[in-house]
């Protein structure tokens, strides 16, 4: 039993969550959770919402509320919406909490004791009617190569140019659209990156071999292109006053806490049962912990360059990530997601359309793993029609019928096995093994072919043995292989539980069944497995497992949530 230490990129407080946040890193942090735990590790799965910097303070101005207040209503938010999507954290936190801000402070003070933070001068464009500095995307004005009257202070977003806000023209505040704005400069903290880089390459190194090229090659890319200071301070009021001498009014900028908020976190869900967990136990000297980490791969370079640079600093013996997972970007009909402009499938409309399981299994099918990947209805509509309706939903339901309308509601007798059982258990048994390593190794796409593969090996039993014809002739034999094929929705329940746990947990209690979470799938054996009913069990027969999606609804939901532009 090994003990693994889960956590996905923290959510934005103020994002409106869609299916590419789903897809990019929640649900696989939660797949690979609920897999690990019914290998029979031992783990903690740690979530939370990212609340600290400017688009915390904008998004609460534009709804009139104090920041608190805002972080307050949308943490619940957040954390219903991942509750109906069926995510199985063990904690889900705040960067904003006291817990956080402790750790915050420590790691501060010791980077600077130990000479990695400077003082720098920083020239910013400062909002006299907003009384405050604004974020270079806050500037909006025209751009000087293209002549685009939006272009934002960053970059334009017409002729890709990347801008510093003072090469715009006639400048302004996005926030107020005051056009008051003056330079200003103002003393700020610097973590120096170079200065750790020795220590953070010979970390890196031992990544290598380990780490899927999605992500090393990113934090290679960075180390190339040369390590700069990073800025990690702010003249912002919402955040954590930084304890320094003379920056008593300014705040840490959102990237320096928000990771620390994976440690923040997991000291929250400590403090709340300090008698039977210990954060530190996962934190300090975590040889027997092994730490993955989820993430879109925007926000690679942050995990393996920026946090663990920060915490080699401390000299401090932290766990840092050992595996990270970092994920391309899903698109849908073709384009991007957008809340302002209205498409796109968030997460709580997804769940008022369909099951969670309907989206876990179509995202995880469809992970963005080595490129982007797509979301198009009739995409969906198709995986929903043709594999879980058709394959899984399918194959339940024709057993449970065909077994209650023959036979009655308990399970036949169980037979002994010929060339087609045994046949078919060899089979399953290749695709099970597969299916567990490549969970085991997070390639998720190839794992979730191999449970395919493994309802699929069920409809060509049944389809092969016949049991309707047989029974005419031979109601034993026929009963047998119902039980066989009984005991194959059991087996299906149990493996399909990490990405579909409603539809697993279903299918069991069906059978009068619950699942075993922590160690169902360790070990696991087909012909073992295959002999769990010998007979005279009783069971339901259930309404069907999944809805098909016709074309109709197709179209209505392609008009509900827009088309691509
Ligand atoms: O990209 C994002 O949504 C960030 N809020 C991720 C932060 S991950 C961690 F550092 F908290
Ligand atoms: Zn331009």
């Amino acid at each position: 039993m090994k003990k693994i230490l889960v956590t996905s990129a923290l959510p934005y407080i103020n994002g409106v969550p869609h299916l590419g946040h789903m897809v990019g890193c929640l649900l696989p942090s939660d797949v690979y959770a609920r897999f690990m735990r019914m290998m029979g590790h031992e783990v903690l799965y740690i979530v939370g919402t990212d609340e600290h910097g400017t688009t915390s303070e904008v998004g609460a101005l534009k709804a009139g509320m104090d920041v608190q207040a805002y972080c307050d209503m949308n943490h619940e938010r957040h954390y219903k919406t991942y509750k109906d999507f069926n995510l199985s954290f063990d904690y889900f936190g705040r960067t904003s909490s006291e817990q956080n801000k402790e750790i915050t402070y420590q790691i501060f003070e010791a980077l600077d004791k130990n000479g990695f933070i400077e003082e720098r001068e920083v020239k910013q464009v400062y909002s006299i009617d907003d009384k405050m500095f604004l974020a270079d995307r806050y500037i909006t004005g025209t751009c000087p190569y293209c002549g685009y009257e939006k272009a934002r202070g960053d970059q334009c977003e017409n002729c890709t140019k990347v801008l510093e806000p003072t090469d715009l023209i006639n400048p302004k505040s996005s926030i107020s659209g005051s056009t008051n704005l003056e330079v200003r400069t103002s003393k700020h903290l610097f973590l120096n990156l170079p200065k750790i880089e020795p220590k953070l390459r010979e970390w890196l190194k031992t990544k290598e071999a380990f780490w899927p090229d999605v992500a090393y090659s990113i934090a290679l890319k960075w180390l190339k292109e040369g390590l700069q200071p990073r800025c990690i301070t702010r003249d912002l009021k919402w955040g954590f006053n930084v304890p320094k001498k003379g920056y008593e009014d300014k705040v840490f900028y959102v990237w320096f806490d928000a990771p620390i908020g994976y440690i923040g976190i997991t000291k929250q869900w400590s403090d709340e049962k300090p008698e039977d967990r210990n954060w530190k136990d996962w934190w300090f000297e975590g040889n027997d912990v092994y730490y993955v980490e989820f993430m879109g791969k925007d926000n690679v370079p942050y995990h393996s360059i920026t946090f663990p640079a920060t915490l080699l600093g401390t000299g401090m013996d932290f766990k840092k990530v050992d595996y990270l997972k970092g994920f391309s970007y899903l698109t849908y009909e073709g384009g991007k997601f957008s809340k302002s402009e209205n498409r796109g499938v968030f997460a709580g409309d997804a769940i008022s359309e369909f099951k969670a399981d309907y989206w876990r299994y179509f995202l995880m099918s469809n992970v963005p793993e080595s490129s982007d990947s797509s979301f198009t209805f009739d995409l969906f509509s198709g995986v929903v029609n043709k594999d879980l309706n058709g394959v899984l939903g399918n194959f339940v339901s024709r057993v449970l019928k065909m077994t209650a309308s023959k036979i009655g509601n308990t399970v036949p007798a169980k037979g002994a096995f010929e060339t087609l059982e045994n046949e078919m258990i060899k089979n399953l048994q290749t695709h099970v093994d597969l299916y567990l390593k490549y969970m085991n190794e997070l390639e998720f796409r190839k794992a979730l072919a191999e449970l395919r593969a493994v309802w699929v090996e069920g409809n060509n039993y049944i389809t092969a043995s016949e049991p309707w014809t047989v029974i005419k002739e031979d109601p034993k034999r026929a009963g047998a292989i119902l039980n066989v094929c009984i005991n194959l929705i059991r087996i299906f329940a149990i493996l399909n539980f990490p990405v579909m746990p409603e539809t697993a947990e279903n299918m069991l209690a069906r059978l009068n069944l619950k699942i075993d979470e922590r160690s169902g799938l360790k070990d696991f054996n087909v012909s073992d497995e295959m002999v769990f009913f010998k007979g005279g069990e009783s069971f339901e027969v259930g309404e069907a497992l999944f809805e098909r999606i016709s074309p109709e609804r197709v179209e209505e939901l392609k008009a509900k949530y827009g088309s691509a532009k």
